[in-house]
């Protein structure tokens, strides 16, 4: 069936949505909690082709949303760029912090078909094990996002230092956006080549730029990423996701036009409906409200959803990754809610 490639393209409108969910596969999981116990290091955790593909395929088996996303993570492509990275507990992402581009030891993007190889074989593997009717998403965190965490050497709450290095090193900051933009393409082909169906750029910081700044490394780097793979793939639908950019999302669709466009919990829906003509919309149930909202609540605000969305060709996930605290059965409840079954 391949509900959601067929949504994404258009070319069969389906009686009720698609659905997957942002970070599927993780620690709301017990199951996630037990296979991840195994090993202590996440990145080998992640270059495990085994334990990628049992990890992917869990959420498919408990819930049977209509795809699967690979297991991986947005970081491993500074990885592979020979910027270290490390994943402390607790603590989340460390990273070699990048001030000049001499320093990244590797600027030859078509090097990630070998340094990541077990990241494609996982995919060929999961792809193996999947029912034929399900699609599966491959993805990459989108230039400006990489290079925050590659320029604050890790996570952080505003990225204020990568808002000052845009402005003071901006010849560095944009050669940096070209490398990685790259490194994405050739990562997202990979992962097409493996097997993935549709590719899903996460540009999870996107929102802390102002217009002009967001036009430069956001929306071109998108733009050639997009342009790039329709030329390859033109049957493989791409999901943007450019976090939090309130009114902007209307001229990033029609710029970068992508198949779909995943919304966060911020955009009014009415207003996405309207305004977004130009790609499927992806979203965008509260992350919080799944996790710390009554039943009630979130019935009616699913409901919601899927009224505006009803004569839309319409993707149904939430406005970002699920928190680990999520009960299980709220998410069983979105489900069948989605599904018309309750
Ligand atoms: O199921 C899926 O969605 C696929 C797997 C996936 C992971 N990370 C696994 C993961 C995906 C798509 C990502 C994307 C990702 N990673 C993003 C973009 C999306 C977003 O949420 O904004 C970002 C910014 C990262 C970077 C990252 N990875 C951080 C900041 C952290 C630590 C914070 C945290 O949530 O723990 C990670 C670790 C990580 N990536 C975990 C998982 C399941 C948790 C690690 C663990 O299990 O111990």
């Amino acid at each position: 069936m391949n509900k959601l490639s067929k949504t994404l393209l258009r070319s069969e409108k389906f009686p009720t949505p698609a659905i997957w969910i942002m970070r599927q596969a993780g620690r709301y999981l017990p199951e996630y909690r037990e296979l991840r116990s195994k090993e202590k290091n996440f990145l080998e955790f992640c270059y495990n082709p085994q334990t990628a593909c049992e990890a992917t395929l869990q959420p498919i088996r408990r819930f049977d949303f209509d795809a699967a996303i690979i297991f991986s993570d947005i970081l491993v492509v500074p990885d592979a760029m020979g910027i270290g990275v490390e994943f402390v507990k607790n603590e989340g992402p460390k990273l070699q912090k990048i001030s000049k581009i001499s320093e990244i030891k590797n600027r030859d993007a078509s090097s990630v078909e070998k340094k990541l190889s077990n990241v494609y074989e996982a995919v060929a593997l999961t792809k193996s094990r999947l029912d034929a009717d399900k699609d599966l998403i491959g993805f990459a965190g989108a230039p400006f996002t990489l290079a925050c965490y590659i320029v604050e050497g890790g996570g952080s709450k505003n990225f204020e230092e990568t808002r000052r290095v845009a402005i003071e090193n901006e010849k560095f900051f944009a050669e940096l956006i070209e490398i990685l933009t790259e490194f994405v393409v050739e990562h997202l082909s990979q992962q097409i080549n493996a097997g993935a169906t549709v590719v899903q750029l996460f540009d999870s910081w996107a929102g802390i730029l102002p217009p002009q700044q967001l036009q430069k490394l956001v929306i071109n780097p998108a733009k050639k990423i997009a342009a790039e793979l329709k030329k390859k793939y033109p049957s493989v639908p791409l999901i943007c996701f450019p976090r939090c950019i309130g009114v902007n999302y209307e001229n990033f669709v029609h710029e970068v036009n992508p198949h779909g466009i995943a919304i966060d919990q911020n955009v009014e829906i009415n207003w996405a409906r309207e305004r977004l003509l130009g790609a499927v919309v992806q979203g965008n149930l509260d992350n919080f409200l799944l996790a710390f909202g009554s039943k009630n609540e979130i019935e009616k605000e699913v409901k919601k959803i899927l009224e505006t969305f009803s004569d839309r060709h319409f993707v149904f996930n939430l406005g970002h990754g699920i928190l680990p605290e999520t009960p299980i059965e709220n998410v069983q409840l979105v489900i069948d809610l989605v599904r018309g079954v309750k």
